[in-house]
């Protein structure tokens, strides 16, 4: 073993130059989510099969799955990497990022956030470091770590060094999070000129485009970059889609949207937690607005009650509840509540903590929501909404739980607390035509006809 220096100057310890190129390699095309990641860490480890880092990655690319089976690797991989870590001298950074991940594996990653934290302190040109961080805060604090995290290193990072782009990228999602949408747009537009493949930077401009109501041109923004992200890249691509048919399920166009999930949301039934989310969210949404989905929910509930058990991320069980609910499946949703309440009782789980503190609460909201149980999901979730970001995700992707505590305030006769709802809504983005909708449909149940024919009229205005 000998030190050197990967193509940004952090120490790194391997056998030969051979193994520290090959991990270059393997953190640039992470973070352009490339199909080819594995494969360059497999190269990494074929010239180096001991590279401490090369182990140490290899486990947290398990561990990002949330998946049983990969999770089982990501121990193997945690427990590899500890043994080659306590036999070599490896640098401080090196060990930093082996605490990290056991820390990761351990289900602490309040512990591995802190950890990928201390070593950009000490070297902020650590992508990889930035990447996994930025990913942790996002679920777990709801956004404003990870707009902070990237703040600190950003003075590091010039242009013209590898990756910058994929910072710029991550700083404007995390801008975009906390509500600096033209900062963040900025951000993003920097990233897609230095690549315009970066799925990352396409997806923070369309996050910021999705917050300010900006339809027509967030169906612009990513169509116009299709041609360059569309291939070569992983399943977050369908993630990207996604954005995309939100923008045209707010202009009515619902053919498209179908269109749109039935061609690249959904056409591969995989099993991957954010391919699930992504076609729960947006089946549900569609029957929101009226759209008769078809049989499309039974797919997405037969790939959830394979992952009942999982027990490894709440943003994703909630997802799996919702597809349950919304196909009456009572024995499923039993064993995932059943699961989630079983699970992770250590203290130092983070997610443990966040299905104790809200999970749970919100999984069988949404389960009583398909059932009719109107009165009770308001009651449930009208307390608990202003928590909702600790289950982790985006604002975008929570607001489905705002809609659906709307939608029940609607269902229930609430009229007064739906207008006040569909009021807030109308105030964060005037240029939906679901919330003027909604207003509509509160004004009438609360017997304004003439305020609420007006707001109808306004919504039809700007699907226009
Ligand atoms: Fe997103």
């Amino acid at each position: 073993m000998a030190h050197y220096q990967d193509q940004w100057g952090n120490p790194v310890t391997a056998s030969g130059d051979d193994a520290v190129t090959a991990l270059d390699r393997t953190i640039m095309a992470y973070l352009g989510f490339r199909l080819d990641t594995g494969n360059h860490l497999k190269d990494a480890l074929k010239a180096d099969p001991e590279m401490p880092l090369a182990l140490i990655y290899s486990g947290f690319f398990f561990l990002l799955f949330c998946h049983p089976k990969m999770h089982a690797k990501g121990l193997a991989a945690r427990d590899h990497a500890a043994m080659v870590v306590a036999a070599t001298d490896v640098s401080s950074r090196e060990r930093q990022c082996m605490a990290a991940l056991d820390a990761w594996a351990d289900g602490d990653w309040h512990r591995a956030a802190a950890a990928f934290e201390n070593i950009l302190l000490d070297h902020p040109l650590d992508a990889m470091a930035l990447r996994l961080s930025h990913y942790l805060h996002f679920y777990l604090d709801g956004g404003r770590a990870m707009r902070l995290s990237s703040a600190r290193v950003l003075p590091f990072w010039t242009m013209d060094q590898p990756g910058a782009g994929y910072v710029q990228a991550i700083h404007a999602f995390g801008l975009e999070e906390n509500g600096e949408y033209a900062a963040a747009e900025r951000h993003a537009r920097a990233a897609i000129e230095i690549n315009p493949s970066d799925l990352w930077g396409i997806h923070a401009g369309a996050h910021v485009m999705e917050m300010q109501g900006r339809h027509r041109d967030g169906i612009g923004w990513i169509s116009a970059q299709a041609d360059n992200w569309a291939s070569g890249t992983n399943n977050f691509r369908f993630h990207v889609w996604w954005h995309r048919a939100l923008f045209h399920l707010e202009l009515g166009e619902h053919a498209t949207v179908l269109d749109l999930y039935d061609r690249e949301i959904r056409a591969e039934s995989t099993e991957e937690y954010l391919d699930i989310t992504n076609g729960t969210a947006l089946l549900w949404r569609l029957e929101q607005h009226g759209v008769n989905v078809g049989d499309r929910w039974v797919e997405l509930a037969d790939r959830s009650a394979e992952r009942v058990g999982d027990h490894l991320l709440c943003f994703a069980d909630l997802h799996y509840a919702m597809a349950f609910g919304a196909t009456g499946r009572a024995a499923d949703s039993q064993a995932l509540l059943d699961a989630m309440r079983r699970g992770n009782v250590d203290e130092t789980c983070a997610q443990g903590t966040v299905y104790r503190q809200v999970g749970i609460a919100l999984s069988e909201a949404m389960i009583d929501a398909r059932a009719g149980l109107h009165d009770r999901v308001v009651d449930v979730l009208l307390p608990l909404r202003h928590q909702f970001a600790l289950v982790g995700g985006s604002h975008a992707q929570r607001d489905i739980f705002e809609r659906v505590l709307l939608e029940s305030a609607l269902a229930a006769g609430r009229s007064t607390l739906a207008r006040s709802l569909a009021a807030e809504r109308i105030d964060q983005k005037p240029t939906s035509p679901y919330n003027w909708q909604a207003h509509a449909r509160a004004l009438e149940l609360a017997g304004d006809a003439d305020a609420a024919a007006s707001a109808m009229q306004r919504a039809t205005v700007l699907a226009a």
